[in-house]
């Protein structure tokens, strides 16, 4: 008779998958208890069996020599019907077994005891058997035995599924931290590309002087040929091919000095904006972090007061960063040029009313005048020898692009105070 499925089986099964054990290669100290227990026991075949679907399989076995047979003819599919010890002292006297091509036939299967391997939730994964060609009984040390050994056996399943569940633990573990890594890695790539493109600003602060003169050459040419074209066009007659000619070169010069702007226009040149969710307190860390030794250089003490609970913003990222790098870049510059007190850099975010965030940057450098207050965000105002006055600019219409504003003002007793707000992620354009 074929024994019906567990109430459970469904359970059943994904519990006996879960300790890996299934289709595995032999073991020693499997294979040792199924001798001891043969020993013990007085039987020729013993079997540590795992009823799985639609076959049985054995993890370790003496006097059998195979490793699965199919499911309809198991006797342990039976004995996992019910709870304890299953013993058939002559399977030809109990109607489950009678028919069974096992006792039936080869190899005439006659004694079976089967103890529970069976899970902490008591869902019965197989048995620990004995078998025998011949009617017989287990006296109670051997039944005990039987019994002990099934637990044993248990325990050592319950080892390896938490060995292997820690195993998976730790590669999950490593391949999360192996992707925070890329994933930080890109994005401070992503920075110092952005600083990288600041560090270009900068340096054209620096080649201001030399593009002014290219600039200014090919013009003051321009009107030099010009003013000859005017005079040889008085002379009687007009020399019109010396006009020809100084035309010719005004056009040459305006040409050139459209080449000069065009070289300038490149080097500024960026990507097109993405507008995504900005954790702005992240992308203000990086900034921080990327500029530290500046920061360590010039002397200066930042601080940071980044509110906890900020919805993320609406926001091209490196845009953002570069706005928040050309500010510290100016509170930095600003506060280089002072003999004495202290050079403190404090950056702060906080929820602004109504779905935005308001950003700060304040510095307790020498502020600016209420004269330049004015034109701090023109375009090529500057009061820095090296500097080109496009930093305050850029900032600001990189944030009008983003619907905020960005304003500046005096920090009392001293210094000045940038501050600009960002649409939350929630209202903007997400
Ligand atoms: N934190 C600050 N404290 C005092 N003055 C400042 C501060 N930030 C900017 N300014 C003033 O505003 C001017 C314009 O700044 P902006 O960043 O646009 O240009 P820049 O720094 O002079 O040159 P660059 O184009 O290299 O940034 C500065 O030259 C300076 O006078
Ligand atoms: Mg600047």
């Amino acid at each position: 008779m074929e024994a019906p499925l567990h109430p459970a089986e469904r359970e059943r099964i994904v519990a006996l998958r879960s300790y890996g054990i299934l289709d595995t290669p032999r073991e020693e100290e499997f294979d040792d208890i199924v001798r001891v227990v043969s020993a013990i026991c007085e039987t020729p075949i013993t079997v540590i069996n795992l009823i799985d679907q639609g076959r049985q399989w054995f993890k370790a076995e003496v006097g059998l020599g195979v490793r699965e047979t199919p499911l309809p003819a198991s006797i342990c599919a039976h004995a996992i019907l019910q709870p304890g010890l299953l013993i058939v002292p002559d399977t030809l006297d109990d109607p489950r077994f009678s028919d069974n091509p096992l006792v039936v036939g080869d190899p005439h299967l006659r004694f079976y005891a089967g103890a529970l391997l069976e899970t902490d939730e008591g869902l019965p994964l197989g048995t620990l058997c004995v078998l025998d060609y011949k009617p017989r009984q287990l006296n109670d040390s051997q039944k005990d035995l039987l019994q002990l050994m099934a637990n044993q056996i248990m325990k050592l399943f319950e080892l390896r599924r938490k060995n292997a569940e820690e195993r998976t633990a730790r590669q999950t573990d490593r391949r999360r931290a192996e992707e925070a890594a890329r994933d930080s890695e890109q994005r401070y790539r992503l920075v110092r590309t952005e600083l990288a493109h600041a560090n270009r600003l900068a340096a054209m602060g620096q080649l201001t002087a030399s593009i002014a003169h290219e600039i200014n050459q090919p013009i003051g040419a321009a009107i030099a040929y010009a003013n000859a074209a005017l005079s040889w066009l008085q002379a009687q007659p007009p020399n019109w091919e010396e006009v020809r000619q100084a035309l010719g070169f005004i056009v040459e010069s305006g040409v050139r000095a459209g080449e000069v702007i065009d070289r300038i226009r490149t080097l500024v040149k960026k990507a097109p904006p993405q507008k995504d969710r900005v954790d702005i307190n992240e992308a203000i860390l990086e900034v921080l972090a990327l500029i530290r030794t500046e920061i360590t250089k010039n002397v200066v003490s930042a601080k940071t007061q980044l509110a906890e609970d900020l919805p993320p913003v609406w926001g091209d990222r490196v845009q953002l960063q570069q706005v928040i790098l050309n500010l510290f870049i100016n509170a930095i510059e600003a506060m280089s040029g002072m003999d004495d007190g202290s050079r403190e850099l404090l950056i702060s975010t906080e929820k602004a009313h109504s779905d935005a965030v308001l950003v700060m940057v304040r510095d307790s450098g020498p502020g600016f005048s209420p004269e330049s207050a004015e034109r701090l965000f023109e375009s090529f105002y500057t009061t820095k020898s090296g500097g080109l006055g496009i930093g305050l600019s850029i900032c600001h219409s990189i944030i009008e692009a983003h619907g905020g504003r960005l304003w500046a003002t005096a920090s009392l007793p001293r210094g000045a105070v940038f501050q600009f707000t960002l649409l939350a992620f929630s209202s903007g354009g997400g």
